[in-house]
């Protein structure tokens, strides 16, 4: 690798960069160029340009990206996508690469136009900074040195830019942010907090909050890499200990007391979608921002921003390489800052909640006054109380499978075994359902995601009531009958695996709805063009093509016996 004029860059960040183009552009050679220069990272290296799980990463991660375009095409959809996702996940810098200028001559009037276009194209994004450089990556002009064939081009070669580039000269005068990383015990009686710091200045002797407990205390001693310190600024790997004795854990952050994020369980924000499978609203995702972790979902998109224009567009989901502006709510609140305030602490990830895949990046935008002025109403009759009444303990039995396996017949049986007993119930069945709390939705992803979330909030205000809940629905995916069971205590939700093969549902087509289906007349009809995931440890698995409703609603009410949800029934009263 040839050294450059620059020197090397001690004492400052490296700079992350991400490249975006399309491969006919050049993308990979311009990667093997970047890469591996002093004080340079390239975070979406060449071979995982295509994974999604990875884009989104890369997104989260960078602090520049370079924005390829072919001089003999100019700016193409691909460009424009590549740098309003990069702005809205929180890159504030951009750099377009106007490459394969050899090809045109080193038409200075090509790269100016191309450079214009991306000027206005890009300065409705916001980004901190856009600049233009003319390369050619395959000949390596302009990107260590300077072209020869350039001479009307005054600005440094690309590796030079990238280095030159001040991420955020406000870094070090905003509020001072230090996510909680390790906590040490140098000794028995002291405490180390260690984290990098993501912005500002922290001094010994400065006040400290904890950013969502809101306990304050002050900084007693500083140490920065080990040593001992009057201060620390950003990028700084610090250890801090505290003048009282807090509690404190890792993904806690430390802020100024005056200075602190909102705490909030709903935020409004920018998404860009990475994922092949589409957002789905009211599904529980995993959201991890400035390191901590914890459970949301999206409640709603208020809409997409159309890349070719950068219009607002109606839109209830986000698709791949979807950008939106979305209200996110959280399962438990949490300290939150703005992007525009708190660029390095504001950028987040959205994953899979089991499988842990990385899904979308995004920003904050800012925290919802819903989320922060709503407080759980303390009553006085609690769920103690309204089952003690009823001489049961009040649970969900979820009963999932495809239609017609036989849900409704069971679900119905055991609901009539359990008055008979004197027990106290309600049953909640799709059909029914959908006559009314749920009438507008219909049967894709989106809506039946949101089915499953509405009927779980109700089966769940229903156990609280003291009830014994029966819920009947084809509920397809695994994640929303996760959800649901996360919703209530582990041991009030019996998720009851209804199973009969698909002939033997469709032979029995109790609504014709197979016939229909299979007739092209019903779309997204489960089993047959729409997917239904198995329980994989269900509480109970009845199988309806062997077994005999009657045995099998027994053997539900034997279960509910068993795990003391009623009591056995005295075998002497016959
Ligand atoms: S779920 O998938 O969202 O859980 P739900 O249990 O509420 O579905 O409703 C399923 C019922 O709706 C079925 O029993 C069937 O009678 C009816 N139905 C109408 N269209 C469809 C469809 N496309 N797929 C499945 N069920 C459908």
């Amino acid at each position: 690798m040839p050294e450059d004029d620059v020197p090397a860059h001690a004492g400052r960040p490296t700079v992350r960069v991400s490249v975006g183009a399309a491969p006919e552009d050049g993308r990979s050679t311009l990667i093997e160029r970047i890469a591996g220069h002093d004080g340079i990272a390239v975070v979406n290296a060449e071979g995982r340009v295509d994974n999604p799980e990875d884009t989104a990463k890369d997104a989260a991660q960078a602090d520049v990206t370079v924005v390829i375009v072919d001089a003999r095409s100019g700016l193409t959809a691909h460009s424009k996508q590549a740098a309003a996702c990069a702005c809205m996940t929180g890159v504030r810098h951009l750099v377009l690469a106007v490459n394969k200028l050899d090809l045109v001559g080193w038409d200075q009037h090509a790269f100016q136009t191309i450079a214009e276009a991306f000027r206005s194209f890009t300065a409705h994004l916001g980004p901190a900074t856009t600049t233009a450089v003319p390369v050619s990556a395959l000949a390596g002009e302009n990107i260590e040195t300077p072209s020869a064939h350039t001479p009307w081009y005054d600005g440094p070669p690309l590796i030079a830019l990238l280095r030159a580039i001040d991420l955020d000269p406000d870094c070090a005068a905003r509020p001072f942010r230090l996510p909680v990383s390790a906590v040490s015990r140098p000794d028995p009686d002291h405490r180390h907090y260690g984290g990098t710091l993501a912005c500002g200045t922290l001094r010994r002797g400065d006040a400290v909050q904890v950013a969502l407990s809101g306990v304050t205390s002050t900084i007693t001693r500083v140490l920065v890499d080990g040593e001992d310190a009057e201060s620390a600024g950003p990028g700084d790997a610090v250890a801090v200990a505290l003048g009282d004795h807090v509690d404190l854990s890792s993904g806690d952050m430390l802020v100024p007391p005056e200075h602190r994020p909102q705490v909030t369980s709903q935020f409004a924000a920018h998404l860009t979608w990475m994922s092949d499978e589409p957002l789905l609203p009211g599904r529980d995702y995993t959201l991890e921002v400035a390191g901590r972790e914890v459970t949301a979902s999206v409640t709603g998109v208020k809409y997409r921003i159309d890349l070719e224009t950068l219009r607002h567009a109606p839109a209830r989901t986000l698709r791949h390489g979807e950008i939106g502006a979305c209200t996110i709510a959280l399962a438990q609140p949490m300290a939150v800052d703005d992007f525009a305030d708190f660029p390095q602490t504001a950028r987040f990830l959205l994953k899979e909640r089991y499988a842990g895949r990385a899904l979308a990046a995004g920003t904050v935008d800012f925290a919802l006054r819903r989320g922060v002025n709503v407080h759980v109403q303390p009553l006085a009759v609690d769920k103690e109380r309204r089952t003690a009444l009823k001489r049961q303990k009040s649970c969900i039995v979820w009963f999932t499978g495809l239609s017609g396996a036989g849900k409704s017949t069971v679900a119905n049986l055991v609901e009539g075994k359990l008055a008979a007993r004197g027990q106290h119930t309600y049953l909640l069945d799709g059909d029914n359902i959908r006559y009314g709390l749920n009438k507008d939705l219909g049967f894709t992803d989106v809506d039946r995601v949101e089915n499953i979330r509405r009927v779980g909030e109700v089966a769940k205000l229903f156990v609280d009531a003291g009830l014994i809940v029966l819920c009947s629905f084809i509920s397809p995916f695994r994640a929303e009958r996760e959800g649901v069971r996360g919703l209530v205590q582990p041991a009030e939700f019996i998720e009851v695996y209804v199973r009969a093969p698909l002939t033997v549902c469709e032979a029995r087509d109790p609504k014709g709805l197979y016939a229909k289906s299979r007739a092209g007349r019903l779309p997204n009809f489960t089993g047959i063009d729409s997917p239904y995931e198995e329980p994989a440890e269900p509480e109970l698995l009845i199988d309806t093509a062997s077994g005999d409703p009657e045995a099998l609603a027994d053997a539900v009410i034997v279960l509910l016996e068993s795990r003391g949800i009623v009591a056995r029934t005295d075998p002497g009263a016959g």
